[in-house]
């Protein structure tokens, strides 16, 4: 596939996002919704696409019945429907109890654990065979740059404040994928966090106990 040009990204922004594949249909209306998953299809020249989520569970009930549809039709393999703000996560709830998705991403960080006593619960709880959360978010990160790690890090596998964050995430036993946005510096560092030791429960409450008794 060919990426959009510099030029087109740089000369006018709402029509180069328009022109960007998309893993996720946001349009509002079924038509809309199709269109966009018809232009993203297009783009990247291929008659399948792995995952398709439903951005934010705008107009979820519509875009079900859409992504059901075409999976039936093996043009997906997986759908799934996503979220990144806290005070949806109820929402988010209900709609995961009330269809079978095989993909869910929402926010979940040692920051922000709301997700530990909803999302990642009824997920278990679901039963749903091939369901798969996925997670974001980790911004207070950045203000750790320069502090030390505890000393105990190393029992649990890190040297770095990025894969103290993200082992965190990654040893939920609900979670069996992690998505932090990293440019070119971090990805080698993001990647050790999925290696070495995975903290069991006991770490997993020393390091919520660290980092808030250390909350910048
Ligand atoms: N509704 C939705 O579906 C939705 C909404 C929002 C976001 N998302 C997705 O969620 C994912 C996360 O996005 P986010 O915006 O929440 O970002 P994030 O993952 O919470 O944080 C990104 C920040 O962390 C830094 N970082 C990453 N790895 C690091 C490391 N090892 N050491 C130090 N800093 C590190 C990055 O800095 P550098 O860039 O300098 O590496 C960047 O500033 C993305 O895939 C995004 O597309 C989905």
């Amino acid at each position: 596939m060919d990426a959009p040009s510099a030029s087109s990204v740089s000369g006018n922004q709402a029509q180069a996002r328009e022109e960007v594949p998309r893993d996720q249909v946001s349009a509002s209306g079924q038509k809309q919704g199709i269109e966009q998953i018809e232009h993203s299809f297009k783009m990247l020249h291929t008659s399948k696409i792995d995952l398709m989520q439903i951005h934010s569970l705008k107009d979820w009930q519509t875009h079900a019945a859409t992504l059901r549809d075409m999976k039936e039709h093996k043009r997906f393999r997986y759908i799934g429907i996503t979220h990144s703000q806290t005070s949806a996560h109820a929402e988010l709830e209900e709609v995961m109890r009330a269809e079978k998705w095989d993909w869910v991403q929402l926010n979940y960080s040692i920051q922000t654990r709301n997700a530990e006593e909803r999302s990642c619960r009824s997920r278990r709880s679901s039963h749903r065979g091939d369901g798969q959360p996925a997670v974001r978010g980790w911004r207070d990160l950045q203000a750790r740059r320069g502090q030390a790690l505890p000393a105990w890090a190393e029992n649990i596998g890190c040297t770095s404040w990025g894969q103290f964050f993200l082992k965190y995430v990654v040893s939920h036993p609900a979670v069996t994928c992690v998505i932090p946005a990293t440019r070119v510096r971090a990805p080698r560092d993001n990647l050790q966090a999925g290696r070495g030791v995975i903290p069991e429960q006991n770490w997993r409450e020393e390091m919520v106990r660290y980092f808030e008794a250390h909350a910048s």
